[in-house]
Formats: structure tokens, sequence, C-alpha cells
């Protein structure tokens, strides 16, 4: 009877590949932005100029009303074009996601 099971086969295989059809599994959701993260990040890539001597600190930084989270999504996706003599703030290499992360640390500096 290898006709009977090879169709037994084929029955099973459709079934399993309907059912994962029918129940795709949902995309993991995007984790919670984490300040802590976000201070590591600027660790790693930012106090190198935001140090108070090249750049403002970020705990000076925070408390500048035009940097309000929209501003900063935007500004450290497409780069932040400020001048400062004549050094101007580059495009930052983070990911999306990387990017919450330090807005979230910069708003948890805030007053
Ligand atoms: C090569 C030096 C350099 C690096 C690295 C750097 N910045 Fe800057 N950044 C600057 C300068 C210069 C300014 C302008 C400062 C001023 O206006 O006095 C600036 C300004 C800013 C501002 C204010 C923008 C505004 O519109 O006023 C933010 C926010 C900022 N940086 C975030 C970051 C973050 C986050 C990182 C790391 C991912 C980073 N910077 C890395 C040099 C740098």
């Amino acid at each position: 009877m290898p006709r009977i099971a090879a169709i037994l086969a084929l029955a099973l295989a459709l079934g399993t590949m309907s059912a994962l059809a029918d129940d795709p599994k949902p995309p993991a959701p995007m984790p919670a932005p984490s300040w802590k993260n976000g201070q590591r990040i600027t660790r790693e890539y930012c106090v190198s100029c935001h140090n108070a001597r090249t750049a403002p600190t970020f705990a000076k930084l925070a408390q500048n009303p035009k940097l309000t989270d929209a501003y900063l999504l935007k500004g450290l996706t497409d780069g932040i074009p400020v001048m400062h003599g004549n050094l101007k703030m580059p495009p930052t290499p983070l990911l999306q996601n990387e990017v919450r992360d330090v807005v979230a640390y910069i708003g948890a500096l805030r007053d």
C-alpha cells in the first residue's frame, strides 16, 4: 500500500501547511524604548563630542525646549544640520530602535 501511505503523507503535509497559513505567527512587537540602552549608545557614539568641551552634554541638551521627542526622532534619523564653529553634528549611524532609546534617555534627563 505505498500509494495510500503517500496520499496520507501528502494529506498530512497539506494539513500542516494550511495550519501554518491559518495561524501565522504575529510579528515580534517592538520592545519598549530603553533609556538605559540609550545611555549606553550615547557613551559609545556621542560623548566623544558631547562632553561639554566640543558639544553640550546630554544633561544640557535635555533642557533645551527645542529638542522635543519628535524633533530628536527626526533629527537623529535624518541628521541634524547644526553648526558649531566649524563642526557639524554628523548624521548618526543608529538603527531606528536605537534612536528611540537615545530619545528616551534624553527624555529621562529632562527636568
Ligand atoms: C563629531 C562630533 C559629534 C558627535 C560624534 C555627535 N554630535 Fe551631536 N552635536 C555635535 C555638535 C557640534 C552639535 C552642535 C552643538 C551646539 O549647537 O552647540 C551637536 C548637537 C546635537 C544635538 C542638538 C541639535 C540641535 O538642533 O540643537 C543633539 C540632540 C545631538 N547633537 C545628539 C547627538 C547624539 C544622540 C549623538 C550620538 C549618536 C551625537 N550627537 C554625536 C557634535 C557631535
